[in-house]
């Protein structure tokens, strides 16, 4: 353990999975007092008791995020924080015509709503102490079109926009806002892909691979961190790079 985050508290939502996961155990690892979030009270409780196996500060808050009204009760119990990390979301892939309402509504509400109004209730008490972190963890999808991923990419390009407008909204006051936009990722989410569709995208980056969820955390961890004390209003492309464009064969 470090201690660059000691007497730091940390909302990590969609904590008690994938990178989320590792975002949670590297800033506990840092000493800051984390708090877990997700649905699953079960995982969250080992995700906690994990923490705590290895010296650091954690406990969990399970809240719905798709539902505001969770999510005002999740940001009333977490309290005042220091580093807010939007982490939960979702991905449900389809082409624009099978588009259910029930997709399109879900996706907006976890991947934008939520850390809308998680903003709405946390920052003030950041502004009122002067100082404190917002990072949002996006997509490359969000910048590059990504077949079936329309409104996925929609919903975290709305939220880099917004990175962008909070960075400037709240930097006078001390709250740096910034984004990690990951690209293909092995986590418990991406498992239930079939067809290696994660592999495959993994193979169109430069570095030819997918990521690993500790390979995203990386950059969250040094975002929240003092190293990070002139980074604002920036959005971190961590993912393997892009490939040149080739003339067609
Ligand atoms: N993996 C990738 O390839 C990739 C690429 C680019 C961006 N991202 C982004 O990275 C973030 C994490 O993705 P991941 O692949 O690590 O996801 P994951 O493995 O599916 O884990 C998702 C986490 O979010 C929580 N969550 C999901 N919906 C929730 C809800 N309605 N209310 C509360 N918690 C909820 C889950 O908690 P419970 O299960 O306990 O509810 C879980 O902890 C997402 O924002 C995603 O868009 C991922």
């Amino acid at each position: 353990m470090t201690d660059t985050l000691t007497g730091k508290t940390a909302l990590v939502t969609g904590a008690t999975a994938g990178i989320g996961y590792a975002i949670a155990r590297q800033l506990a690892s840092e000493g800051a007092e984390v708090i877990v979030h997700g649905r699953n009270a079960e995982r969250g409780a080992k995700v906690v008791q994990e923490i705590q196996n290895t010296g650091g500060t954690a406990r969990f808050i399970a809240a719905d995020v798709s539902d505001v009204t969770d999510v005002r009760r999740l940001a009333d119990e977490a309290g005042a924080v220091d580093i807010l990390v939007n982490n939960a979301g979702i991905y449900r892939f389809a082409p624009t015509f099978d588009t259910t309402d029930a997709d399109f509504d879900d996706q907006i509400n976890t991947n934008l709503r939520a850390p809308y109004v998680l903003v709405q209730r946390l920052v003030p008490g950041m502004v009122a102490r002067g100082h404190g972190t917002v990072i949002n963890v996006t997509t490359v999808a969000a910048t590059v079109p990504a077949e079936g991923a329309g409104i996925y990419g929609a919903s975290k390009a709305a939220l880099e926009l917004l990175n962008a407008l909070w960075a400037d909204e709240f930097g006078g006051q001390g709250v740096r806002v910034n984004a990690v936009a990951p690209g293909p990722t092995q986590t418990p989410g991406t498992l239930v892909f079939e067809d290696g569709l994660i592999e495959g995208l993994g193979k169109t980056t430069a570095l030819g691979r997918t990521g690993e969820a500790d390979e995203i955390a990386n950059v969250v961890t040094f975002l929240a961190s003092p190293a990070a004390s002139y980074v604002n209003g920036t959005v971190v492309t961590v993912g393997g790079g892009y490939r040149a464009v080739h003339p067609a064969a």
